[in-house]
């Protein structure tokens, strides 16, 4: 039996939300606090096992192509500085057994359309499929819990999460069969119903795990919502043939692709570092719950 090796990291949307911090540079490049977001999805990825990291880059290409190289110049100068802990980390960045691969989505047309672009660098594999900007805090991190199920079950798994019934219009949202407490049966996969017509509350956030027959759906189905090639509608037509499993993993979501989302993050992710944390906790203390006023 094959371990998941390869990972897909779609990152050519337009980033409408974010604009114009997304004008030159991709929203998976923002940082939540020192780390862009990308970067957290690789991690989470190499954590699962995972060796193949397959970018599907846009018009702002450079950026993340960029961070993923060795930046020669970038380490001397650190090096000539004295900046010992720097370029550790800058080091650290890129373990050895990992390989880059960069395509390039020419037109962003979809999720779905990103994902087929993937499939040379795939071929007949299972894969993951992570969105950086549904940052999951987790541990272990969400790709290797649903690595884990897929080596047990042998199908694709999708992630999803309980969300606000007026909110399913954002999501992928599943109808599904029990299986066990956290995991369910896919019958039926929507995108964005209307909260009257959404099947259940389960929506799809960022994770998936695909067999390679996702691409044969992908090249059959139409554009669908927003009038583009939506991986949700290969999922539901993979259903006729494969077992789609839904996963309500452990673990915070923070949607990144929303300001308050990412902002969210940020605070979130801020407490929680060693450099800053204390610092951060002090000022939301004292500009929030102020104690009562000294004498
Ligand atoms: P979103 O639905 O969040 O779209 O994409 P977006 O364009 O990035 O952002 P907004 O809505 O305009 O603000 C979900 C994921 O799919 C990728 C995005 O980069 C993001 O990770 N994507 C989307 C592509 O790679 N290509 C596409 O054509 C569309």
């Amino acid at each position: 039996m094959k371990r998941i090796t390869k990972a897909v990291f779609p990152a050519a949307g337009m980033g409408t939300r974010f604009l114009p911090a997304t004008k030159a540079s991709p929203k998976e490049m923002l940082p939540i606090v020192d780390k862009p977001l990308i970067q957290y999805a690789a991690e989470e990825a190499v954590a699962a096992g995972i060796t193949d990291l397959i970018f599907i880059i846009g018009r702002t290409k450079r950026a993340i192509a960029d961070h993923f190289d060795k930046a020669y110049e970038l380490e001397m100068e650190l090096e000539m500085r004295g900046k010992k802990r720097a370029l550790e980390e800058l080091r650290a960045m890129l373990p050895l057994n990992v390989h880059y691969i960069f395509i390039r989505q020419a037109e962003a047309l979809g999720l779905g359309h990103a994902v087929l672009c993937a499939e040379p660098a795939v071929n007949e594999e299972p894969f993951a499929v992570i969105l950086a900007d549904d940052l999951i805090d987790a541990q272990p991190g969400v790709t290797r819990q649903m690595c884990d199920l897929y080596d047990y079950y042998q199908s694709s798994v999708v992630g999803v999460q309980k969300v606000a019934r007026e909110e399913t219009r954002a999501y992928g949202i599943v109808a599904t069969d029990p299986m066990t407490d956290r995991l369910h049966r896919v019958t039926r996969i929507v995108e964005k119903p209307r909260p009257e017509e959404a099947p259940s509350t389960l929506g799809v956030v960022g994770r998936y795990v695909l067999t390679p027959r996702i691409f044969h759906h992908l090249r059959q189905v139409g554009r669908g919502a927003g009038g583009e090639l939506q991986l949700t509608d290969a999922i539901q037509s993979l259903l006729a043939e494969q077992q789609v499993l839904a996963y309500e993993f452990d673990g915070v979501r923070y949607d990144c692709g929303s300001k308050a989302g990412y902002i969210k993050a940020t605070v979130e992710y801020a407490l929680k570092h060693p450099e800053v944390g204390a610092e951060v906790r002090r000022y939301l203390t004292e500009r929030f719950c102020p104690g009562p006023a000294a004498d």
